[in-house]
């Protein structure tokens, strides 16, 4: 696997890469990999003949300085993790080289940011959109692949790309979970014993959801879920909530659909922790 820490040269390797027609699928993450990320790397290897993984731990998405200080950098272990995948490279620039030249862009985001991690995270998803360009623009992939795991960051990445014309594909890909249901993640790493084991309410009040939606009403499958989470007392509620699987516009009633989407974030310990599962009927 080559490691490339400049950005003209990932430029360069993509170029060459795409020489004949050839594909390149492109994964970008804070590192600290999991194997949510590694099963990011498998898709994006069946579906594209090159594939390239960024690390990059990107400023301008934090809006607490603490979670920044604190999120794990691992970079030996990331870069023995993605060549066992079989990456082909890894682009893992310094914040110089990725902001030289560059003023950060005030987005369209279709108002997707107006609920459930927007008021949360002011300014979060400005800053996820301003980087991704940034990497996009560098690397320049023919496919990008994002997790359902954060669900909201996937829709306003798509929507955005859309605005953007962007050419690369992006390619949803479905939440990896451990074995009692807790979504991997790199924050998870920061939880005891204690609260690694309380944080699993998280996915067992999506299910609750999961099997309530559709046959109760909205409200009614909302406050299943609470209850659920109402279980683990010192899980501290952030949101939860029901919502339109295509624009994430909270729902009141299910109407005509047959999907939905129930979403999650809460404190465990120092940690926010987010959630979710598409709820069919
Ligand atoms: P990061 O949190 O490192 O995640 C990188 C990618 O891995 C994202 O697309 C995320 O949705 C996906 N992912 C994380 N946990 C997953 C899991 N358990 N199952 C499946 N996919 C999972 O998301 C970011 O980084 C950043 O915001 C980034 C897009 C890199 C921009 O800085």
């Amino acid at each position: 696997m080559d490691f490339i820490p400049s950005p003209p040269t990932i430029t360069e390797w993509s170029a060459k890469a795409r020489i004949g027609g050839r594909t390149v699928g492109f994964v970008p993450t804070m590192g600290a990999l999991h194997e949510g990320h590694l099963d990011l790397v498998h898709r994006a290897k069946a579906l594209c003949d090159h594939v390239v993984c960024s690390i990059f731990v990107n400023p301008l998405q934090f809006n607490n300085a603490e979670d920044l200080r604190h999120y794990p950098r691992q970079m030996e272990q990331d870069r023995a993790l993605l060549a066992e995948a079989g990456c082909d490279a890894l682009f893992a620039p310094e914040k110089e080289a990725i902001f030289a030249q560059f003023t950060p862009t005030t987005y369209d985001l279709g108002g997707l940011d107006g609920f459930w991690e927007g008021p949360s995270r002011p300014g979060h998803f400005q800053g996820v959109v301003n980087v991704v360009e940034r990497l996009f623009h560098f690397v320049r992939p023919d496919h990008a692949f994002f997790g359902e795991k954060d669900r909201q960051q996937l829709t306003i990445i798509r929507h955005v790309g859309r605005d953007q014309l962007w050419p690369e594909r992006i390619v949803p890909c479905p939440t990896v979970r451990a074995a009692d249901g807790l979504a991997l993640s790199s924050r998870n790493a920061r939880l005891s014993l204690e609260e690694r084991k309380q944080a699993t309410v998280l996915h067992r009040a999506l299910l609750h959801a999961a099997t309530s939606a559709f046959r109760n009403s909205v409200e009614e499958t909302s406050k299943a879920a609470l209850e659920t989470l109402s279980t683990v007392p010192e899980v501290r509620l952030d949101h939860f909530g029901i919502a339109d699987v295509d624009t994430l516009e909270p729902l009141t009633a299910w109407g005509k659909r047959t999907e939905a989407v129930a979403l999650v974030a809460a404190f465990v310990g120092p940690v926010r922790l987010i959630d979710n599962i598409t709820l069919r009927r």
